[in-house]
């Protein structure tokens, strides 16, 4: 017992404690006064203080049990009063949850293996902390281990596959964080298999197939992925929990003596096996939050036992026949947020204290109120075969929700349009070309004047909006004291922005633009006005523009542009936490998308010709005092000089790549994916981020890229949508990427299932 050597200080102290005889041996009462004292004297274990008393006959109570047998003792079961209920753990003492700093898992075990006849051992909600020692092994009577509730982390020790009496080994509640182990097979008698939130990453552990005696098993909230086996073989299964999990697989077949299956938030796909309706024993199904789809078998809302049966929020479809039987203690049901047509089954229809249905977020033909919009009924289809392409419509198809599948087509369409674009340009390509070429930037002076809005209802909704006019350079020094450095806002390709109050007292922004020498007077004023038709609700207004020329009519100095002043910061400081202000949630930030994807729908067909060139970008979009989205610095290709010269200098043919490369559809790509995975995203376009997403296989890397507050936010299926979109936005191919109609779309589709899933959470 060289391992002891150092406990022996503490052993003769104790020892010198405990007077008079005990019908237990002397050495087990030490060992439990120094679990005691390892455990930091627990409230529950103040009944220890008297050494008088044989613990063995201590009466049992609710905190702590002692049973001995041939003077050893075999059962020591404790309850404290720290539950683990953090939620992330990093291995370091919390004063109050964990013990203390002085604690020692490794010394703590080998004291507990000193209970050599130990059979029973539980030890739940102690604030036991590190990682479990493979000594544990050496407690080689037991048959039941509970340490749920504690601190324990790192990885299940291997070792415990050699105590082969265990029927339970319960570690619920803890954070061992490595692969979930693969040998539970070794032990023979294991009946009992709880290993319910902690972190367990990996596969999910086939050999439990073969652990036959097994009736309880509850992998649930752990990161587990890949397939969930077929576990016919475990006849004396009653218990099967894996919610909460990466699984990824078709639904197996499960044992027919299953009376609990919680298979809920995973990401099961395929359809219901029809064997599930020949599980008679069965009292609670819960397959809610995964993929499911197709028609599930009608028989299961009759077997014999069922009480509890949950299908909701999966992508199944059809008709349930009102014919439909129900099982007779069936009391609750859960069909929602599918895609469910026709109408309610007669059985699920009479509403009574004895039955609770939940049936909205379907297209069925009752009680629309609670139905999806017909329009997401029906568009989805529609949408596919106006999307053409068979692999984009196979990725709005699927957008309803498998989400990393999705990334996975997502990618394989990139794949596929990288490889088709040079075969020649498609209509889609030469349409595109040309309505591009035909933008503002590039025109004479007589499409300049008669260019007009083609839309007059837009024109109505900004009709409220000031009026433009003209600014004499004096009126804009006063307003930034003299272009005081202290009123510069901030400076770009564009050139400097000042923060300026006018006489009347209205704050504004003035954009300073660099000298443009290829505009006459008249053709950049010409242009300025065409700049100042641009009146959108989600474009920040221009109220007007100043010319200085120097005092000579033919040479343009600079030109100055005057914004109207948005006060409350721009889009991207709003996306990440470390900023000291809000964080947008999910719908919020979809809401802002949605603001700013209209406004450059209107720039490029809502006015002829078209703006086209917008250098879309997060921090470009402000947010007004009421949240409102508005987009700033837009259109300004037609008077800036460096978007202009693109073409014609030496360099000419890059640039012009670059330009159709990055043209708004990708730019706005962008801007939704730091919407989903955060700022960080916007030093590192193209390959990192195509390489971050290909990374992306599973729900479990997916968490890591997207940002935590959109995680929390959101429901899996408006996620889905939007990823998709994103993802054809920064298609290299800029022919097919798709139009801002189209994003439009998909953003208000996502939107609108964003707000059923938040609507029916209250
Ligand atoms: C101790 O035993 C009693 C009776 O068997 C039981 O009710 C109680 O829950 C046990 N306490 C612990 C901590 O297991
Ligand atoms: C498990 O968690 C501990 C403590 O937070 C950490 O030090 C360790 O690196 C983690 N291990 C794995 C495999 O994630
Ligand atoms: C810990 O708990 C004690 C008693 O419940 C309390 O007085 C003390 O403030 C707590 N300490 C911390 C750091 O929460
Ligand atoms: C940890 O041990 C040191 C030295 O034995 C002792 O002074 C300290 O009070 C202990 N801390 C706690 C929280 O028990
Ligand atoms: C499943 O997800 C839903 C919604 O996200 C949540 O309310 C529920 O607690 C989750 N259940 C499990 C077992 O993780
Ligand atoms: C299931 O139902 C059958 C017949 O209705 C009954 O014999 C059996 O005991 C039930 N099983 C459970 C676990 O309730
Ligand atoms: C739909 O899904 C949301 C979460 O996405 C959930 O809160 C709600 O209960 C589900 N049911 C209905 C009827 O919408």
């Amino acid at each position: 017992m060289g391992y002891c050597g150092w406990l022996l200080l503490p052993c003769l102290l104790w020892s010198s404690l405990i007077v008079g005889s005990h019908q237990l041996q002397s050495s087990q009462t030490q060992v439990l006064l120094q679990l005691r004292k390892h455990l930091e004297f627990p409230n529950q274990l103040e009944i220890w203080n008297d050494h008088r008393i044989d613990f063995c006959y201590i009466s049992s109570s609710a905190q702590a049990n002692v049973s001995c047998q041939d003077n050893f003792v075999t059962e020591l079961r404790i309850i404290g009063d720290k539950p683990s209920k953090i939620d992330n753990f990093v291995g370091l003492v919390i004063p109050n949850q964990t013990l203390s700093e002085n604690f020692s898992m490794d010394s703590f075990v080998v004291t507990l293996a000193r209970l050599t006849n130990l059979r029973v051992l539980s030890l739940v909600s102690l604030g036991i902390w590190g990682p479990l020692p493979d000594k544990i092994h050496r407690l080689s009577s037991l048959e039941y281990l509970d340490l749920s509730s504690n601190y324990l982390f790192g990885s299940v020790p291997p070792k415990i596959s050699k105590m082969v009496k265990l029927q339970t080994l319960t570690l619920d509640d803890n954070f061992f964080n490595d692969t979930v182990p693969n040998w539970f097979d070794s032990l023979s008698n294991l009946k009992i298999l709880r290993l319910k939130n902690n972190q367990l990453k990996g596969r999910f552990p086939s050999s439990v197939q073969r652990i036959t005696t097994l009736t309880d098993l509850v992998l649930s909230s752990n990161e587990i992925s890949g397939k969930l086996p077929n576990l016919d073989a475990l006849s004396n299964l009653h218990l099967l929990d894996v919610s909460g999990n990466n699984l990824d697989s078709k639904l197996p077949s499960i044992p027919k003596g299953l009376v609990t299956v919680f298979l809920s938030n995973n990401s099961f796909s395929g359809e219901i096996p029809h064997q599930y309706s020949q599980l008679s024993q069965l009292q609670r199904l819960d397959m809610s939050f995964n993929e499911l789809s197709g028609t599930p078998p009608a028989s299961i809302f009759a077997l014999p036992n069922i009480t509890y049966l949950n299908l909701a929020s999966n992508m199944l479809s059809g008709s349930l026949p009102n014919q439909l039987s129900c099982g007779s203690k069936l009391q609750f049901v859960d069909i929602s947020n599918n895609s469910f047509t026709g109408g309610l089954p007669h059985c699920l229809r009479t509403e009574s204290d004895d039955r609770v249905v939940k049936f909205g977020g379907n297209c069925l033909s009752i009680g629309l109120r609670h139905q999806r919009a017909a329009s997401s009924c029906m568009a989805m289809p529609v949408k596919q075969k106006k999307s053409g392409g068979k692999d984009v419509g196979i990725v709005v198809g699927v957008a309803a929700g498998i989400l990393f599948v999705l990334v996975l087509l997502a990618l394989g369409f990139l794949l596929v349009c990288r490889r088709y674009c040079p075969r020649g340009m498609s209509e889609q390509h030469l349409l595109h070309k040309v309505v591009q070429e035909n933008s503002a930037a590039g025109l004479s002076s007589e499409i300049l004047t008669g260019a007009k809005f083609i839309s007059q209802a837009e024109k109505l909704v900004t009709q409220d909006l000031p009026a433009c006019r003209s600014f004499t350079l004096e009126e804009l020094k006063e307003a930034t004291k003299n272009f005081d450095n202290s009123a510069i806002l901030g400076e770009g390709s564009y050139g400097k922005l000042y923060k300026g109050r006018l006489e009347n007292g209205t704050q504004v922004a003035i954009r300073c633009l660099p000298s443009s020498k290829k505009y006459s007077f008249r053709n950049l004023k010409l242009r300025l006005d065409l700049l100042a038709k641009l009146r959108h609700p989600h474009l920040v207004c221009l109220l007007g523009h100043c010319i200085d020329n120097g005092g000579q009519d033919y040479r343009v100095n600079k030109v100055f542009l005057i914004f109207e002043y948005i006060s409350n910061g721009n889009f991207q400081t709003y996306l990440y936490e470390n900023s000291s202000g809000k964080v947008l949630d999910w719908s919020e930030r979809l809401t802002v998308l949605i603001g700013v994807a209209k406004a450059v729908h209107f720039l490029h067909t809502g006015v002829i010709p078209g703006f086209f060139n917008n250098r879309l970008k997060t921090n470009n979009i402000l947010l007004s005092d009421h949240g409102i989205a508005k987009l700033s610095d837009y259109g300004l290709s037609i008077i800036s000089e460096e978007i202009a010269n693109c073409g014609e200098r030496g360099d000419g043919l890059e640039s012009r790549q670059m330009t159709r490369v990055e043209d708004d559809v990708y730019s706005f790509g962008f801007i939704l994916l730091e919407s989903l995975v955060g700022p960080s995203v916007s030093g590192r376009k193209d390959k990192l981020l195509l390489n971050a997403l290909a990374s992306c296989n599973s729900p479990d890397s997916h968490r890591k890229l997207i940002n935590p507050i959109v995680l929390a936010t959101c429901s899996q299926e408006s996620l889905s949508i939007v990823l998709s979109i994103t993802n054809k936005c920064i298609c290299s191919e800029s022919w097919s990427r798709p139009s801002f109609e189209d994003i439009l779309w998909n953003l208000q589709y996502a939107a609108q299932i964003q707000a059923t899933a938040d609507g029916s959470k209250i």
